[in-house]
């Protein structure tokens, strides 16, 4: 294969965005910029992409390409396939930056443009081939987002058009193609008709900018993120079906409900043609079966947020903190009613997304449960969130999974945990998984005590060690796990 090499004019937020999509997918970049600053931020953000993007998929990226600097446009585009340009939104900039660009590159690169609002035919008017320019309008952060809104002008030919679809899809991306140019493309027409809004509500004083944000990211942002805006719609249609839903929006349409009061008629012809794309769309699924998928894209994301705190996963955080002691889950040594017996460290129910296609919870997710349940005892023993951050945990050295019987959609799981044996710096624990009494797993796990600063063992402060003996000393006398016993954090012994 051929190296592949772009050529990225302006490498700010966007181009520098670019830069590292094209980089880590396998292209050689040549980046102009007289920004003296552009070097450096460019690599910060390089450095961000490399941390980002290739975990992103489950397959590995090719080898990275080479980064060079340029002080010139014409040593820029020199032996560059694609050349993306992202200056500033300003028509006579591009303009002139094209008119450098077109004199030394090659007549078959396609030249794409990061434009919010131009379109293509604007950007074309000056141009020695304007057939040779399209919009290639990407969003922020470049390198993780898949949308690409390929805008093209009647003078492009369709299979350079088909071309830089197929360049475009090799990076990851999802071209959009909009059936005709305007200003704005689709999406930034959608996003500015919310930010006005937006800004009237926060001048008017109806709102806060973080409530206004907590308007989008608890609620129908979390929707929108899934399933768009029409297929949300086809679900708040109900059994009614979408023509019946979008025809009650007739008489809203002429009420202020908004500030952008120009409205389309709800006509009968509007209300079918809406109908008939969504069929289109989504009318392979059944109302209950749409239903069921977005609940499971939603309690995967909202899931995915909790464990970073975040927006509406942070909304969840709270509510299970307030939940725990309730549902038997002690946070504290002394909140434990009964040392003595194995302790309760996960009382919760299957969700939708930790399902496998055999439609029961995927192995996986066993050892996120136990992992859970270990979170539960480290926590009880003083190795909470602030210890952690202060420069001392533990690390994982060796688990054993027992899956024993099937969990489903739903089922109600417990997780009780035990100390098998307590050292200065191990931490041996044993759970049990049980909906009802049915046992679904065991997990057997060593744990060492480290230093975070050095990556090495060293052991627990005494008052941690002190409560971690109590409850190795408590559990003494329960009888050794039928499914345990197997050496743990030892090496096998010889013959
Ligand atoms: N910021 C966004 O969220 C976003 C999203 C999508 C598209 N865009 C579009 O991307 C383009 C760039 O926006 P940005 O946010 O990256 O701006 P930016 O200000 O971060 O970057 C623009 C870069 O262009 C450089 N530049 C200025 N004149 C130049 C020239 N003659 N030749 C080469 N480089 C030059 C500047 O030094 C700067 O580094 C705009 O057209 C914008 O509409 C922006």
């Amino acid at each position: 294969m051929t190296q592949k090499t772009a050529a990225i004019i302006g490498g700010g937020v966007i181009g520098g965005g670019w830069a590292a999509r094209f980089l880590l997918n396998g292209w050689d970049v040549r980046v102009f910029d007289p920004d003296p600053e552009a070097e450096r931020k460019l690599s910060e953000v390089l450095e961000n992409a490399r941390l980002a993007l290739p975990g992103l998929g489950r397959v590995a990226l090719p080898p990275e390409g080479r980064l060079t600097w340029h002080a010139t446009i014409p040593e820029a585009v020199d032996g560059a396939e694609w050349i993306q340009e992202s200056v500033p939104e300003r028509l006579a900039l591009k303009r002139k930056v094209y008119q450098a660009v077109q004199a030394h590159c090659d007549a078959g690169a396609v030249i794409g443009s990061s434009t919010s609002g131009f379109r293509p035919s604007q950007l074309q008017g000056c141009a020695t081939r304007p057939e040779q320019i399209v919009v290639t309008h990407p969003f922020n952060p470049v390198y993780l987002l898949p949308l690409v809104e390929l805008v093209a002008s009647p003078q492009n030919p369709a299979d350079m058009v088909a071309r830089a679809a197929e360049t475009l899809r090799g990076l990851g991306m999802h071209p959009l193609q909009p059936r005709d140019e305007i200003d704005a493309h689709i999406a930034d027409r959608l996003l500015e008709a919310v930010w006005r809004e937006a800004l009237w509500l926060v001048r008017d004083g109806v709102a806060t900018t973080e409530e206004i944000d907590d308007a989008i990211r608890l609620g129908f942002g979390l929707r929108w993120a899934q399933m768009g805006l029409f297929e949300t719609y086809r679900i708040a249609g109900g059994e009614a079906g979408m023509k019946h839903f979008i025809a009650q929006f007739g008489p809203a349409l002429k009420w202020p409900w908004t500030r952008l009061m120009d409205v389309p008629e709800m006509t009968e012809e509007l209300a079918e043609m809406i109908a008939a794309q969504s069929d289109a769309q989504s009318g392979h699924m059944c109302l209950r079966a749409l239903e069921q998928q977005r609940d499971v894209n939603l309690s995967g994301m909202i899931r995915m947020l909790a464990d970073q705190g975040w927006g509406a996963g942070a909304v969840q955080n709270a509510h299970d903190a307030a939940r725990a002691a309730d549902a038997g889950l002690a946070r504290r040594l002394e909140d434990v009613a009964d040392l003595s017996r194995p302790i309760l460290t996960v009382n919760r129910a299957v969700p939708p997304d930790w399902l496998d296609f055999n439609g029961h919870m995927t192995e996986a997710r066993y050892l996120e449960a136990f992992g859970h349940a270990t979170d539960r005892m480290m926590e009880l023993i003083g190795c909470d969130r602030g210890y952690v951050a202060a420069g001392h945990s533990f690390f994982t050295a060796e688990s054993h999974l027992c899956h024993v019987s099937e969990a489903r959609l739903g089922t109600p799981i417990r997780v009780t945990s035990r100390v098998l044996m307590a050292g200065p710096r191990k931490m041996h624990l044993w759970h049990e998984m049980k909906s009802d009494e049915r046992l679904l797993a065991t997990g057997e796990h060593m744990l060492i005590h480290v230093a975070l600063d050095t990556r090495q063992a060293c052991e627990m402060p005494p008052a941690m060690q002190g409560a971690l003996s109590r409850i190795a000393a408590a559990q003494a006398d329960l009888p050794a796990p039928g499914r345990g016993g197997r050496a743990v954090g030892h090496a096998p012994q010889p013959g």
